[in-house]
């Protein structure tokens, strides 16, 4: 396991244990994390689990594939740093990962 941390658009903040090998979105969701619904379970389809990754994790998350980038582009408030939860996998190098909920997921 490794801690995770989410933070909500109010500053509110989630530490949670995250297994290796789950998704970002799937620790999010077994922690009852609010502002990741998580429509569509994972399939990269609904940009409901988007999240920011906060600058010094960028590199370690590894880069966006192309259906990600297509369903964020659907988001108001895409940044750089804008990712999906559901298509970051847990290792054991994430230990420490912090992410933000962005205010339009509430
Ligand atoms: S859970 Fe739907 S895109 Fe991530």
């Amino acid at each position: 396991m490794v801690k995770v941390v989410f933070i909500e658009h109010d500053g509110n903040t989630h530490e949670v244990d995250a297994y290796v090998g789950e998704s970002l979105m799937e620790a999010a969701v077994s922690n009852n994390v609010p502002g990741i619904d998580a429509d569509c379970g994972g399939s990269c389809a609904c940009a409901t689990c988007h999240i920011f990754v906060n600058p010094e994790w960028i590199s370690k998350v590894g880069e966006r594939r192309e259906m990600e980038n297509s369903m964020l582009e659907f988001s108001d408030d895409q940044k750089a740093n804008s990712r999906l939860a559901c298509q970051i996998q847990i290792s054991e190098e994430h230990e420490g990962l912090t992410v933000e909920i962005p205010e339009a997921q509430y």
